[in-house]
């Protein structure tokens, strides 16, 4: 959720983001690059910079079911 808050300030700021929760399948990894200790559990990277509207990976929009089939707004 605390991502979510930085990926929405980052917009905000012109930058683009992508959150990879793939990276804490291989934590040593990022302790060893990030010089950081094993008391620091890795649950989720995020990219973070300026995207490239010509790259063909970002023209790539998934599917997404409607927002009434994972969404309840009770008045
Ligand atoms: C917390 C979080 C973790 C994510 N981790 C991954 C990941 O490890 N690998 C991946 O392919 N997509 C991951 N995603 C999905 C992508 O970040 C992104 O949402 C997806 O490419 C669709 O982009 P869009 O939400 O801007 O349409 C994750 C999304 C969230 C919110």
């Amino acid at each position: 959720m605390f991502l979510q808050t930085i990926m929405l300030a980052a917009r905000a700021k012109g930058l683009h983001t992508c959150a990879e929760a793939a990276i804490a399948n291989y934590p040593d990894i990022v302790r060893r690059e990030l010089n950081i200790t094993r008391d620091w559990i890795v649950i989720c990277g995020m990219a973070m910079g300026y995207a490239d509207p010509d790259a063909v990976v970002n023209t790539f929009q998934p599917p997404r079911i409607e927002l009434q089939e994972y969404a309840m707004f009770l008045d």
